[in-house]
């Protein structure tokens, strides 16, 4: 039998990714590259936007006519936007045989099962997590490491608790086993994942616990990695000791994406954010000071609720004073359920939408591209992970701030070169191996 999987959204579906895979392999499944030759058609779903919904509806229209040719195709959807059309998406959609929500991953085997008797949902959130279940990775050298799942925080505009549930931890014995297994099986780079790491631990009980701090020394030292990285901490929640075992543990690398969200403190109170713009700069210049040299991404949204032209300049102001490396910046989408589509008027016109998208684009490329030029005529520290994507005759690796490199040279992917960097543009660096690092 053969799958085809199409994940869509943010980290935490490109790790549930690897686990379906990893769980449809080791159920005899095969993948297939092409979408028409598969008897399992499976996608793995994102609602935060509008438009993840509308990539996704487009590519449901290819599985209907593929299951209108062979009704022997299986049709399953899972993720993010399963979960939040869970009334609707059989009667909508009655090619659909299978639809679960990110809770219920491990039961995918189970579900496929009974799909042949009847066309099955699952949307509860069973206590199981997606990261216990066999992976196939996508990159063999890294390895995302799911330390909670679900979100707490009510940010106003934001669909994830409802879709994803509370926020419940993994157990920090689990996780550190789980690191140490992969780094016997070739791993040098873990990304630990939750949408709000640094609450990580709190609903353990007391006496198991371990805070995000503890846990990132913990993981950092086991031998074998040699990278670690994290996404997302909420700024309400990034304490000093995080800070501090950044800056003392060499494993841990000297990044921080820290979501502002907007510049304006008044916008950020409509979003339910819980800090300012002036705590937001204040915990900004701690990092700073803690961790020499480190790089600082964020995600910004524009035409919120209410937007008006002098809190938009608050963020473009912002982004010049944080001197970001880089940002995702999205258009503010209503989402049905949450508490700004109950509360507030989406108001802020399409065309001013995008004018304002425009300018912090720019902006945000201005001030990267400025910062990306202080790592250039010097020697750094890269982690090959593989041909060049422009030039397979050049290779292609991360800098420990996250940064991309294409360079010349021999080194083996999974391995740690030094490149003399010639060149910058605002999204990735230019240069020429040196020589190799062996790690302690
Ligand atoms: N838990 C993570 C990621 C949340 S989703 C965090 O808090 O950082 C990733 C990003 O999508 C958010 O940071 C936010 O910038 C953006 N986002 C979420 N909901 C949105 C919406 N309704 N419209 C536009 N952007 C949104
Ligand atoms: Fe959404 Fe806020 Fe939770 Fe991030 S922290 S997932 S933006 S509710
Ligand atoms: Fe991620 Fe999209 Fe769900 S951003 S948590 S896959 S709604």
């Amino acid at each position: 039998m053969n799958y085809h999987l199409t994940s869509f959204g943010c980290q935490m579906n490109d790790h549930d990714a690897e686990r379906m895979r990893g769980l449809l392999e080791s159920l005899g499944y095969r993948e297939s590259r092409i979408r028409d030759d598969a008897d399992l058609i499976l996608f793995n779903t994102c609602t935060i936007r509008g438009s993840a919904d509308e990539r996704f509806l487009g590519n449901l229209g290819e599985a209907r006519r593929i299951k209108r040719e062979n009704p022997d195709v299986v049709v399953a959807v899972g993720g993010c936007w399963a979960q939040s059309q869970k009334e609707l998406v059989f009667t909508q959609f009655p090619f659909v045989d299978i639809a679960f929500g990110p809770g219920e991953i491990t039961r995918l085997g189970e579900l496929i099962a009974r799909e042949r008797i009847e066309a099955v949902g699952a949307f509860s959130f069973d206590g199981a997590f997606s990261g216990t279940l066999p992976a196939k990775r996508e990159r063999p050298h890294h390895a995302w490491v799911q330390i909670s799942v679900g979100c707490n925080c009510v940010c106003s505009y934001c669909i994830v608790p409802a879709v994803r549930g509370r926020e419940r931890s993994r157990h920090p014995q689990e996780l550190v086993d789980e690191v140490a297994a992969l780094a016997g099986d070739g791993v040098r780079e873990v990304t630990l994942l939750g949408q709000n790491v640094n609450s990580y631990g709190r609903d353990l009980p007391r006496g198991e616990r371990m805070t995000f701090a503890e846990l990132l020394r913990a993981v950092g030292s086991v031998p074998g990695i040699w990278r670690v990285r994290y996404t997302s901490p909420h700024p309400k929640d990034m304490r000093e000791d995080v800070i501090a075992a950044m800056a003392e543990t060499p494993t841990l690398c000297e990044h921080v994406h820290l979501p502002a969200q907007s510049g304006s403190t008044a916008v950020l109170k409509r979003m339910r954010r819980t800090y300012s713009r002036e705590r937001y700069i204040d915990l900004l210049a701690r990092i700073r000071d803690g961790i020499e040299d480190v790089s600082v991404t964020t995600d910004l949204i524009v035409g919120f609720p209410g937007e008006t032209d002098e809190e938009f300049a608050d963020t473009l102001s912002l982004v010049r004073e944080a001197r970001y490396d880089g940002a995702f910046t999205f258009v503010y989408s209503e989402r049905p359920g949450t508490e700004a589509a109950a509360a507030m008027q989406d108001d802020i016109p399409p065309a001013l939408k995008s004018e304002r998208i425009q300018a912090l684009v720019d902006t945000v490329h201005e001030v990267s591209r400025a910062r990306a030029r202080r790592f250039v005529d010097a020697e750094h520290e890269v982690l090959v992970e593989g041909p060049s994507r422009n030039d397979p005759d050049r290779l292609r690796g991360r800098l420990r701030q996250n940064i991309t490199v294409n360079f010349s040279g021999d080194a083996v992917p999974g391995s740690l070169a030094m490149v003399r960097i010639t060149g910058a543009s605002s999204a990735t660096l230019t240069g020429e191996q040196v020589g190799v690092r062996v790690p302690a």
